[in-house]
């Protein structure tokens, strides 16, 4: 008996130790351990011996089988060390890949198309101005000729944020506010662009997102006119895009000017391009920004950033621009 113990958990150790994986592991649980396993039809061979040798018997069978189970929960464990091992390898990323110097990174398109206005309005003596994202309702409407239940506020999706009175903050949904914190920042003569982010609660699709980019223009001074601002917008137009390029405005309606335009570009083929709002700042904006209309008049213009690097780069998708996609965007 003692000698059949010790061949069956020979056979049993080997075995295991010859399982390759953990699935085998699984298998040969139910053959050695199991109820049809030797180890287990043993214990009843034990009922039948002369009550003198049970005890021993019973004894060695008890060992062996803690044996057996040991080596299997230690097999079981070095396995799964081995094919956790296996895994990692597999899913290593090698690192240095990336490290090559002969791939350098640049700015992302939009940032490039933005940094681009900054230069051409600095050049042309603009300086740059600021204003937060999260805006009150009041630099973002009021101040700027839409009081409550204007029907320009339906025009704009606006995005209220969940803070003090119910609508009284916001996402800004146009550049147009910076208007009004220059002009209670600065004393005129003023002439500023504020390149920005801004949002509107708008589906993406090939010509929306719902977070943009817009630039804005603001001029201040005495005796500015309607011929500034179509002069101020030429000479941007061939700053920007070079010789051959011409600008023309078109009547429009903006709160915020009076009177306004819709601005286009002329491309050298002839062809036309909308490109933004612009007109002179409404006397409502002037004194809301602290400034007195009967000594000082002013032009403000503003664009999405995003859709002229859209047509400046021919690229017909806006979201094309925000899928993080290295090798749509490594072409700019
Ligand atoms: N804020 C306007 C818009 O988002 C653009 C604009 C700016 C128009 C300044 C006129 C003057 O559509």
């Amino acid at each position: 008996m003692i000698e059949d113990l010790q061949k069956i958990e020979t056979e049993a150790q080997a075995a295991l130790s010859g399982a390759a994986t953990i699935d085998d592991l699984r298998t040969l649980e139910t053959e050695l351990l199991g109820k049809q396993a030797p180890l287990t039809q043993a214990k009843r061979q034990i009922a039948s011996l002369d009550p003198s040798q049970r005890r021993d018997a019973g004894r060695s069978l008890n060992e062996a089988r803690q044996r057996v189970e040991q080596s299997l929960g230690s097999r079981r464990s070095e396995l799964a060390r081995q094919e956790r091992a296996v895994q990692l390898e597999g899913e290593r990323l090698d690192l240095t890949e990336v490290a090559n110097l002969d791939v350098v990174g640049h700015a992302h398109v939009v940032t490039q198309t933005w940094e681009a206005l900054e230069d051409t309005f600095v050049g042309m003596g603009f300086r740059i101005a600021e204003g937060p994202e999260v805006e009150t309702d009041w630099h973002n409407f009021d101040a700027l000729n839409i009081p409550p239940g204007h029907p320009a506020r339906d025009g704009f999706d606006t995005i209220y944020v969940n803070h003090g009175d119910p609508g009284s903050t916001l996402l800004r949904t146009h550049t147009s506010p910076v208007q009004i914190r220059t002009m209670l920042d600065q004393e005129p003569p003023i002439y500023i662009v504020a390149p920005g982010r801004v949002f509107r609660r708008d589906t993406a699709d090939a010509t929306h997102l719902p977070v943009f980019h817009q630039i804005e223009g603001l001029v201040v001074d005495r005796d500015i006119s309607l011929a500034d601002l179509a002069g101020t917008i030429e000479a941007f137009t061939e700053a920007y895009f070079g010789p051959g390029f011409s600008s023309r405005l078109r009547p429009n309606y903006f709160p915020f000017t009076e009177p306004s335009a819709e601005f286009d570009i002329q491309r050298p083929d002839g062809s036309w391009l909308e490109l933004g709002g612009c007109g002179m700042v409404h006397p409502n904006v002037l004194r809301a920004g602290g400034i007195d209309p009967e000594q000082w008049s002013g032009f403000a213009f503003g664009f999405g950033i995003d859709r002229l690097a859209l047509l400046k780069f021919g690229v017909d998708d806006l979201r094309e621009f925000f899928n993080n996609d290295i090798r749509m965007l490594s072409q700019f």
